[in-house]
């Protein structure tokens, strides 16, 4: 039933234990054909988290409903919002969480709850979670799947494949420090996080998990080494002497490929 990743689009494929990915259509972001996809993540006590859905097409809701009961429909940013309708009109009972701002964005939906810095208990023994503060524009939940020490990130990380745009948007996007081998946020996001303190804070404790593999929403995820993917996406972050240093050590595997 489920393929190995990268499957054909919007059909499930296991990441890792107990969590699946799907890819969906690219969509059209400031002219970016940009690849869009979703995971689900099975829990242990029944149901699954949905994080990030795709287009609900029948083949996509049949492979779903073979792993269990969407229980939790969550937007991991105030961005990933486009199909969470169709997924709350299919899944009715299922609780669907608002990620900070989407509420004011989406009036039209009834949210059920919102992410906070603190994992919901109908999930925290499986996923942890970090609110990313710090930018003035958008913060985005990122999550951590322990049995399969994956973390999730949906915008904050992009790795779009090197020659998936061409010509002068891929000159821009690889500018923009979100093309392989230079994953991380766009350069323009990266300039708005004002409050450095609290990104490197939310950073941190990114950092403390385990992380073994990276989905990502928009690009090639990482299937193994994801904690040093996280540290070179982030590497913006990390302040001008420890980029320096990273620079200097071309040994150093963890900061290889610099963005910027
Ligand atoms: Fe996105």
């Amino acid at each position: 039933m489920t393929q190995r990743f990268p499957g054909p689009a919007t059909r499930l494929g296991a990441f890792g234990p107990e969590i699946w990915i799907a890819d969906g259509p690219t969509v059209p972001f400031f002219g970016f054909p940009y690849p869009t996809r979703m995971a689900v993540v099975r829990l242990t006590q029944g149901g699954l988290f949905v994080w990030s859905p795709i287009a609900l097409t029948a083949d996509l809701k049949a492979e779903v409903e073979a792993l269990g009961n969407p229980r939790f429909l969550v937007s991991p940013n105030k961005l990933h919002h486009l199909y969470l309708a169709e997924w709350k009109t299919a899944y009715p009972r299922a609780t669907l969480f608002a990620s900070p701002g989407l509420r004011r964005r989406r009036k039209d939906l009834a949210f059920d709850d919102d992410l906070t810095d603190t994992p919901d208990p109908g999930w925290a023994r499986e996923i942890d979670q970090v609110l990313f503060k710090g930018s003035v524009a958008m913060t985005e939940a990122v999550f951590f799947h322990r049995a399969s020490r994956t973390a999730l990130f949906a915008d904050l990380i992009q790795n779009l494949p090197h020659d998936f745009v061409k010509g002068w948007r891929g000159v821009l996007a690889r500018l923009g420090g979100i093309v392989e081998p230079n994953p991380g946020a766009p350069s323009d996001w990266r300039t708005i996080f004002l409050d450095r303190k609290a990104a490197r804070r939310a950073l941190a404790r990114i950092l403390a998990w385990d992380i073994e593999r990276v989905i990502i929403a928009h690009g090639t995820p990482a299937e193994q080494d994801g904690q040093a993917f996280v540290r070179r996406a982030f590497a913006w972050l990390a302040g001008p002497a420890a980029q320096r240093h990273a620079t200097e050590r071309n040994d150093d595997r963890d900061f290889e490929g610099l963005p910027g």
